[in-house]
């Protein structure tokens, strides 16, 4: 099969695209009103929060930048490898500065462990976490999640940013996985 060619396709809508839209700016509220007068840059992990990072954005009254960090753990396929690789790091320095992390999904927790331990050794003012999806089993590694938009089943899910091999990621749901040969 060629690389850009897939065994599997999106199933069940999970979160609908209002649902996500109430949801993104319900977050927008609540970071606008907790960041009052602070000026906090919004770390987005690419690719998969990029969507997610773009409507919210629009949610947010008060001044901010955002910057870009770009991990990987998957390597393909739908388990964590544990292997958490910095492929490209922030181009700024955070010291003394308030630092968002703005995340597609939080599943085992260990990216986020990885990439919350790291930027803790460069000082900033505060780091926390806004995940717009959390499987409701995750936590294995223990991570405080500040600002969590919804609660999924531990399904693999696709749409609105999340990819399955690079696909998938412009469906404005967030949908389940379907390998071919399965059915509902
Ligand atoms: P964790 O390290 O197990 O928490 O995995 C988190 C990272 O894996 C996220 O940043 C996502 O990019 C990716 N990921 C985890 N679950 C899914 C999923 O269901 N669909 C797409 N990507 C996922
Ligand atoms: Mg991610």
């Amino acid at each position: 099969m060629s690389d850009h060619v897939t065994d599997a396709a999106p199933g069940k809508v999970l979160i609908s695209a209002d649902e996500i839209a109430q949801v993104v700016s319900r977050l927008g509220g609540e970071i606008s009103k907790d960041y009052e007068g602070q000026h906090p840059i919004l770390v987005n992990l690419l690719k998969g929060g990029v969507v997610f990072l773009a409507d919210l954005i629009r949610r947010i009254t008060i001044p901010h930048h955002i910057e870009f960090m770009k991990v990987s753990s998957y390597e393909g396929g739908t388990e964590s490898s544990g292997n958490v690789r910095i492929i490209d790091d922030l181009g700024v320095p955070i010291a003394n500065r308030p630092v968002l992390i703005v995340e597609d999904v939080v599943d085992t927790g260990t990216t986020l462990a990885y990439i919350l331990n790291m930027l803790r050794l460069r000082s900033p003012q505060s780091i926390e976490i806004c995940t717009l999806l959390r499987k409701r089993s995750s936590g294995q590694a223990q991570v405080p999640l500040r600002y969590v938009g919804a609660e999924i089943p531990d399904e693999y899910v696709v749409g609105y940013g999340l990819d399955y091999n690079e696909n998938f990621r412009h469906l404005p749901h967030i949908a389940t996985l379907e390998f071919s040969g399965e059915s509902t």
